[in-house]
């Protein structure tokens, strides 16, 4: 399969990250792009969300015209059936839940119903690539995939190669991210949270650490960096925003499988938050607030 003879994808998932992917897929690269989800009401949100962002941000910026806009939208079909929407597809992406489990039983009805020659890719954060793979009778054609969020904006795509991925899925996708105007990078799947999550994880890690010591309120640590390093945002407010400490908590038993105790454990700063529900995300209280609600009090 080579990417320009790509015509139709499937996505499956429909949340924050499938749908921003299927605007993608189909706004660059005119794909009729395909969204699967549990349910119509998920389906019907995502919609929404993918009309609004291309108002928003384009339309009403004069960078994409009403009929533009239409015939992107029209591109896009919806439906809770994989078998019936990866059956003629040309590319698959899932962008399920971050549960290994949940993804392997996914990869497994992929490899039933799509094409024997397409390349199965998964928008994992850090999930192993191997493991998905080892679901499908196809470990050489699944990749990992990972945008990064808000996609529309972000360049980076990591391209995550698993033991069995061949170097033609691995072209493959590198050559599908460049058509989609994004810049991939390779890497192998036995690092935890890829390259850049793994790199910027840690330093989030640090910075938690020194609101925990009282180093420094939140904004104080996140100004430095963003000075010292010319960051367009801190990593503390980085995290409320994409509701890290929810992610963080949720995800404590995969990084204690793969990384142990030291790197796996949830700070007790995180912990605390999460429990008092400061996870994070839009309309949620993150660690800024919970640093003048709680923190500067205890
Ligand atoms: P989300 O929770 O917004 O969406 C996940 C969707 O998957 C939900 O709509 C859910 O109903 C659906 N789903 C669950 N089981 C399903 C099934 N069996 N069949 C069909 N749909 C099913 O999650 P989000 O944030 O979109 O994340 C999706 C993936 O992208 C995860 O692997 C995550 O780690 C990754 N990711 C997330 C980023 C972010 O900033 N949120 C950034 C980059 C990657």
């Amino acid at each position: 399969m080579k990417v320009e003879d790509i015509r139709k994808v499937a996505v499956i998932g429909a949340g924050s990250m499938g749908s921003q992917i299927v605007e993608v897929l189909s706004r660059v690269a005119g794909y009729e792009a395909h969204m699967v989800d549990l349910n119509e009401e998920v389906l019907s949100q995502g919609m929404r969300g993918i009309d609004e962002r291309l108002e928003r941000h384009f339309v009403s910026k004069d960078r994409m015209s009403a009929e533009e806009k239409k015939a992107t939208m029209g591109r896009i079909k919806c439906g809770t059936s994989i078998a019936g929407a990866v059956k003629d597809a040309d590319f698959v992406m899932e962008a399920v839940v971050e549960n290994l489990g949940v993804k392997k039983e996914i990869f497994g009805s992929l490899h039933e119903s799509a094409p024997p020659h397409v390349v199965l890719a998964s928008n994992t954060s850090a999930l192993n690539i191997t493991e998905m793979g080892a679901a499908t009778g196809r470990p050489d054609k699944v990749v990992g995939m990972h945008f990064f969020n808000p996609v529309a904006v972000m360049a980076l795509v990591e391209v995550v190669r698993g033991a069995h991925t061949s170097d033609e899925t691995v072209d493959f996708t590198c050559e599908l991210a460049r058509h989609l105007g994004k810049e991939p990078v390779v890497c192998r799947d036995v690092s935890y949270g890829f390259l850049a999550n793994r790199v910027y994880g840690r330093m989030t890690g640090e910075a938690v650490q020194m609101v925990w010591e009282r180093v420094a309120p939140p904004a104080e640590i996140d100004r430095a960096v963003k000075l010292g390093y010319g960051l367009p945002m801190g990593p503390l407010e980085l995290a409320d925003m994409v509701a890290s400490w929810g992610l963080s908590a949720s995800s404590e038993e995969d990084r204690m499988r793969e990384l142990g105790p030291d790197g796996g454990r949830l700070h007790p700063l995180v912990r605390a938050m999460v429990r008092a529900g400061y996870t994070g995300g839009r309309g949620k209280k993150g660690i800024y607030d919970f640093y003048s609600d709680v923190l500067s009090r205890w």
